[in-house]
């Protein structure tokens, strides 16, 4: 990275930051929804160089996996067009409106979270960019969680996504070793130690693209909404920000109104709540199947009810059932992407040749592994 952040800019170098991408152990479509998550981040990442270039707002962009340079202005209102440099647009603006007096900067930045695979490689791009910017512009005084926020408000204001903040809190909140328990609604969290002994954590990459912008996600973020509406409007006495304030009962009472598709939506959501609980007194107790057959309700309600699968993701799911794998579910907002996969040791090796064996002979190419190493979240490299 140095060696090109030197060829294209002036000769000059800068300071290195990384933030990573993130896992999800269970607690998929709750952040928005006022919910739990149990996030952690991975060893995989973005790793940026950043310098002041002297300028006033010209920044001058390069992405190493891409080879693709865009220099743009802060000043202009529509930003660059390239999907890549509009995360550094969209948070160097973001960052200035908590204060940070960012002007013009060169960055080089490449990653190795796999695009498109549910790991937050966008997540992992905006928390090291505010990273960067923080300690450049702004003397390190906007707080982490300041920096989570700026990172959503970048999907938000820049990209077309409403996601919720699970992303970019694990991101910058990261911690080797650990998973993280987020109340999403308090934002209060606690580190999880997570050493399962005699299981693993695999994710098995379907290599099938999602495209989260302007798209079913954020349909699903409205029903959800649709429902509280139409909850809030029964019971004006109380007060419904989110699913995470409605009952099961209340549910039932919206069901006709609300129509069969936003109600099985926040069937799923209200079901996902109560799996994460279940889910840290599991861990609290060491009880693994109890986690993984959580986590195979999960697929089956992000398959049937909040409908964010796809063939090849339930298909691994089923090969996963097969070779009987301790736990197995899509990961992340869904529409192809991983499953992430709870399995003993002993039958790691089996189950993963039979799944590249499977997907193999039925879509012409192997799913993607990654063995998952939980690791530190967004950093000062040099
Ligand atoms: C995406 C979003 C997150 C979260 C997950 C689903 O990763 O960015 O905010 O909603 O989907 O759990």
């Amino acid at each position: 990275m140095r060696s090109r952040f030197i060829k294209h800019f002036d000769g000059k170098t800068g300071n290195v930051y990384a933030s990573p991408g993130r896992i999800n152990l269970i607690g998929e479509h709750t952040d928005y929804n006022g919910g739990f998550v149990f996030p952690g981040a991975v060893d995989k990442g973005v790793m940026a160089e950043m310098r002041a270039n002297g300028t006033e707002d010209t920044v001058m962009a390069y992405a190493i996996d891409l080879k693709d340079r865009v220099d743009f202005k802060l000043s202009d209102p529509e930003g660059p067009r390239a999907s890549w440099a509009r995360y550094i647009y969209g948070i160097a603006l973001e960052m200035k409106k908590l204060g940070v007096p960012v002007k013009g900067f060169n960055i080089a930045f490449a990653g190795d979270v796999p695009l498109g695979a549910g790991m937050s490689s966008s997540a992992a791009m905006e928390s090291c960019f505010a990273c960067g910017l923080n300690d450049i512009f702004g003397d390190n005084k906007v707080s982490q969680w300041d920096m989570v926020l700026a990172g959503q408000a970048t999907e938000h204001n820049y990209c077309g996504v409403n996601c919720g903040i699970m992303d970019q809190f694990a991101s910058v909140f990261g911690k080797a070793g650990c998973l993280m328990r987020l109340d999403c609604r308090s934002r209060e969290f606690e580190y999880f130690p997570f050493k399962p002994d005699g299981y693993r954590l695999v994710l098995l990459d379907s290599v099938v693209k999602h495209q989260l912008a302007g798209s079913p996600y954020n349909d699903r973020r409205n029903s959800c909404e649709n429902v509280v509406k139409h909850i809030q409007a029964k019971h004006p006495e109380g007060k419904f920000e989110t699913l995470r304030d409605c009952t099961w009962e209340q549910l039932e009472e919206v069901k006709e109104e609300v129509g069969a598709e936003d109600y099985k939506r926040a069937k799923f959501v209200l079901g996902e709540k109560d799996r994460v609980l279940a889910v840290c007194d599991a861990l609290n107790e060491g009880d693994y199947e109890k986690v993984g057959e959580m986590m195979y309700k999960t697929h089956e309600g992000l398959s049937k009810d909040y409908e964010v699968s796809c063939e090849e993701l339930d298909f691994l799911n089923d090969i996963a059932k097969e070779n009987g794998v301790t736990g197995s579910r899509i990961m992340g907002g869904g529409f192809g992407g991983c499953t992430i996969n709870l399995v003993r040791n002993d039958l790691y090796k089996k189950f993963i040749d039979d799944a590249k064996k499977k997907f193999n002979a039925k879509y012409g190419h192997e799913p993607k592994v990654y063995d998952v190493v939980i690791g530190d979240g967004s950093r000062k490299i040099c």
